[in-house]
């Protein structure tokens, strides 16, 4: 097995997952065994990242432009997310993994709400990695929510004018509790964001790959973290003022 060097190991990691249909389709099948086939690659993604001592993993598992998709296809989307739910409980509480979820999760059926729910509250006080799923979740969208939730605090007066800064924003954002992505990984060959944390990747490191999602293993994800381990992050300053020459 590959190893990793734990030094500037990033501390999140995001992912898009794409490719799921060409794989599919790459392989004379229906879109739907692309998409059972990439929930393979979560679960092997996920032990993987946990091994290696990843803190916080986002996994953009549905967008809420996804909800635009054929209704069978959303359909079969949202059977195997609640098959995911009910199958990795015992993974994730065994892993000491706690799950949570972030975007419009009021648009999501009532029962994979509940689900999702109870596994979260199930998982409150696993320690070992943070695994976080975007699901019918939009950047665009989320700065909204919070812009509204701002107006409607400044509006019964529990903050002012110059109370807003870029933290307390963030504060209002779903992705309070979790550092900023490190480490952007999208498979399936696209080089664009597709309304993925766009707040929050303001100095992510990206990294591209043609694999699509369900080609996507173990090798490949520590690939990219040794890629963003040579990355030099300068954040605006020059590399000598950062200690790099
Ligand atoms: C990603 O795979 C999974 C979701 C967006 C839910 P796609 O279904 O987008 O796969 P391609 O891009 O059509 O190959
Ligand atoms: C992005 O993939 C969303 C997820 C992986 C959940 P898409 O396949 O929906 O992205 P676009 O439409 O090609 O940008
Ligand atoms: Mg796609």
């Amino acid at each position: 097995m590959k190893e990793t060097n734990t030094e500037k190991l990033p501390k999140h990691i995001a992912i898009i997952m794409d490719g799921n249909g060409r794989w599919a389709e790459s392989h004379t099948m229906g879109r739907i065994l692309g998409h059972r086939k990439g929930a393979e690659s979560v679960r092997i993604i996920t032990k993987t990242c946990r091994r290696i001592g990843i803190r916080f993993l986002t996994l953009y598992a549905f967008s809420v432009e996804n909800w635009l998709r054929p209704k069978a296809e959303v359909r079969a989307l949202m059977n195997l997310l609640l098959e995911y739910l009910e199958n990795e409980t015992r993974e994730m509480m065994d892993q000491d993994i706690r799950l949570t979820a972030i975007g419009d999760l009021d648009s999501l059926d009532a029962h994979i709400r509940s689900k999702l729910y109870e596994i979260m509250e199930k998982t409150s006080e696993n320690q070992g990695m943070l695994l976080n799923l975007a699901l019918s979740y939009g950047g665009r969208d989320e700065i909204a929510a919070a812009a509204k939730r701002m107006v409607e605090d400044a509006v019964a007066g529990k903050i002012a004018p110059a109370d807003v800064t870029r933290e307390l924003f963030s504060k209002y954002l779903y992705t309070t509790a979790i550092p900023d992505p490190d480490l952007l990984i999208r498979t399936g060959g696209e080089y664009r964001v597709s309304n993925f944390l766009l707040y929050q990747m303001a100095y992510t490191e990206f990294y591209f790959t043609d694999l699509l999602w369900p080609d996507f293993g173990e090798t490949d994800l520590l690939t990219a973290i040794d890629e963003y381990q040579r990355r030099e992050r300068r954040f605006g300053m020059t590399s000598e003022q950062i200690g790099g020459r």
